[in-house]
């Protein structure tokens, strides 16, 4: 029998770039992750959340080595806040990855990191990021009405936060590598 796949969480890296390409291509909805279509455009993607005087903590959700995912929290390091943000390689989705993936992030986030507030957004028609936010132990602080134009419709974004005050509920953590 093979075994169950198991992710663990380390630092994005230069070499995740060509991952981070195939999972731009993995399916449509990443086009609203960022411009990504080539592999020099990921390359430029991971430089600038890795680059030395980036304000992005960004974690690769690893595979067998390789980068499905992406947990990352950008930094208003005035206000100790981070806005949080990820995704999923098509293949490696519905399998309550990021969701663990996230709750751990958040965890590190409000502990180690020394945040205070994270703070994140999803589109209503993307219920699967909410659950993902949910899990994670984030609470839905409000719907910002109309916030985006898509193919002709104006879609709503329910907006969500997470206090380091905020109890925190049980998660499966995914285990932090190199750090
Ligand atoms: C949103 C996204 C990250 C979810 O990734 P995933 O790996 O499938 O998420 P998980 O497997 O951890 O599932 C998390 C939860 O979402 C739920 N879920 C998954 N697809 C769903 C759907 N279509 N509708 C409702 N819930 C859904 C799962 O059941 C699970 O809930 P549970 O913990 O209560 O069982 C992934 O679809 C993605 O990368 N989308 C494109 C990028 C994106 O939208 N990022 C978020 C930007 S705000």
């Amino acid at each position: 029998m093979t075994p169950e796949p198991t992710p663990y969480l380390r630092r994005l890296r230069r070499a995740d770039a060509e991952a981070v390409y195939a999972a731009f291509g993995s399916n449509e909805d990443m086009a609203r992750q960022g411009d990504v279509s080539t592999l020099a455009e990921a390359e430029a993607y991971v430089s600038r959340l890795i680059q030395a005087d980036s304000h992005h903590e960004a974690w690769a959700v690893v595979e067998e080595e390789t980068l499905v995912g992406l947990v990352c929290v950008s930094v208003d390091e005035a206000n100790r806040n981070g806005w949080f943000w990820y995704w999923m390689a098509d293949a490696a989705r519905g399998r309550g990855w990021t969701g663990r993936a996230a709750a751990t992030v958040a965890d590190w986030a409000l502990s180690v990191r020394g945040l205070e507030r994270l703070e994140l957004g999803h589109r209503v028609n993307n219920p699967a990021s909410g659950a993902v936010a949910q899990y994670a132990g984030f609470v839905k602080e409000g719907t910002e009405r109309g916030k985006f134009l898509i193919d002709g419709q104006r879609i709503d974004v329910d907006t969500y936060g997470r206090l380091r005050s905020d109890p925190s509920a049980p998660f499966e953590r995914v285990p932090i590598v190199g750090f």
